[in-house]
């Protein structure tokens, strides 16, 4: 089943918003399969964006990764890479819909609470990268009402 990686960034840690997320993801359907609470050193926070290292806003994004704990979690489901998007909601909150979080709970670019892979593949890596350990290996018992 696919896997996707979810971290809820230091605001969203500090606002108070874990429960709210995970409750989301919860109700959705999905499932969790690895959840911490963890800081992170400059180089692991440049390695997760190592993508974007050119952009003139890293080093600010990498500040703020790195200001405060972050919630990093493995949501496991059908299409949830592309669902878990769906749910975070477009990377500026200015056009991010209501009803998704970042439209509901943000509103500048490099306050944006929340993190989600965007392809199966960089999924794939940041979990390897978040949970070197692995995950939980379980499933819901509620799995036959979610799926046919
Ligand atoms: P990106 O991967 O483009 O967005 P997303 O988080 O939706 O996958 O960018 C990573 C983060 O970089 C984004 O969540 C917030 C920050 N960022 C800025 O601070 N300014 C910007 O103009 C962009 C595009 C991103
Ligand atoms: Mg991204």
């Amino acid at each position: 089943m696919e896997q996707t990686f979810i971290m809820i960034k230091p605001d969203g840690v500090q606002r108070g918003l874990v429960g709210e997320i995970i409750s989301r993801f919860e109700k959705k359907g999905f499932s969790l399969k690895g959840l911490k609470l963890m800081s992170v050193e400059r180089p692991f926070a440049e390695k997760h964006y190592e993508e974007l290292s050119s952009k003139p806003f890293f080093e600010g994004l990498v500040d703020y990764i790195i200001s405060g704990p972050v919630a990093a979690m493995v949501w496991e489901g059908k299409n949830v890479v592309a669902t878990g998007r769906k749910i975070i909601g477009a990377t500026k909150p200015s056009e991010s819909d209501p009803g998704t979080i970042r439209g509901d709970f943000a509103v500048e670019v490099g306050r944006n609470v929340i993190h989600g892979s965007d392809s199966v593949e960089n999924a794939k890596k940041e979990i390897a990268l978040w949970f070197p350990d692995g995950t939980v290996n379980w499933q819901s018992s509620l799995h036959s009402w979610i799926y046919e």
